[in-house]
């Protein structure tokens, strides 16, 4: 129990009384505890942990990702999932930090008008999204989604796919020369059947070639679109990277 009438440590009474004192001394403290947290962050050279299977986008998937901000898709839909139980449910494994790594600008989103999307590919068919864009009300009749038809007219155009892999390469996307040179062929080749992909695949390691729109005939941003959503979440084994975790958690205890 601590008795009422005690007095105050030595010293201690003086600094309660004076407040210049006070706040130089909780500002001290503070200070303390800041760089206690912010200091290691200066000696590390990475504070997103590396997860096996990301990659950088495929220009295809890359170009995709333009139209979708260009779309605004993001006011209505975020792509992160958080680490609570219900979004887990809902969206499936929660997202991790190395998911982003490439993402310029990121895409998480402030707002869900509909669903999260960071777990969207492979959920539904290539046909189910074009119906979906074509119009959304037609498989979700409470849908409020907009249309979006018009991509599958639009044929494709990326001004100079290279120089948008060259941009990000700037921005420390590791693409590789060859990436560069070939970002024109392989992102038409990505969707179209009757072109040749040639090692597309050993570089971008789980890129789906095939024609995404249902239209061979033209390459368009319908294609590039669900190019990009059927890659979302695909990259990482998450089931695995959440063994190796608690393997490692297991190993430090
Ligand atoms: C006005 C808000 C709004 C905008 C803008 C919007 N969406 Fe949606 N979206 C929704 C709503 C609401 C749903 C849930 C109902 C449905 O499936 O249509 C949805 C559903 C989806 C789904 C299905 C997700 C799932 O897990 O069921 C996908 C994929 C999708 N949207 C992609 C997009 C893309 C890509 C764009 C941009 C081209 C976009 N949306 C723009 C509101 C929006």
């Amino acid at each position: 129990m601590t008795d009422p009438n005690a007095k105050p440590a030595k010293g201690h009474e003086k600094l309660e009384r004076n407040v210049t004192l006070m706040a130089l001394a909780t500002l001290v403290t503070v200070a303390i505890g800041g760089l206690v947290q912010i200091t290691p962050l200066f000696y590390l050279d990475n504070t997103i942990e590396q997860v096996e299977g990301m990659r950088p986008y495929t220009p295809l998937e890359q170009a995709g990702r333009d139209i979708y901000i260009r779309e605004g898709c993001y006011v209505c839909h975020s792509q992160m999932i958080r680490p609570f139980r219900d979004e887990v449910e809902r969206y499936g494994a929660y997202s991790l930090a190395a998911e982003s790594m490439f993402d310029h600008p990121f895409q998480w989103g402030s707002k869900r008008t509909g669903p999260d999307l960071a777990r969207v590919g492979g959920r539904y068919s290539d046909e189910w999204h074009v119906l979906h864009f074509t119009n959304p009300q037609a498989v979700v009749p409470e849908s409020i989604m907009p249309q979006y038809g018009f991509l599958a007219e639009n044929s494709l155009k990326v001004a100079d796919p290279s120089a948008m892999l060259t941009a990000l390469s700037r921005v420390g996307v590791p693409y590789s020369e060859t990436d560069i040179a070939s970002a024109e062929t392989d992102m038409m080749a990505q969707a179209d059947p009757n072109a040749n992909p040639g090692d597309l695949e050993e570089r971008y390691p789980k890129a789906q070639i095939r024609d995404f729109d249902g239209n061979p005939a033209m390459v368009s941003e319908m294609d590039a679109l669900i190019a990009y959503l059927q890659m979302l979440g695909t990259l990482v084994d998450v089931n695995s990277v959440a063994a190796q975790q608690e393997l490692a958690e297991e190993r430090g205890r």
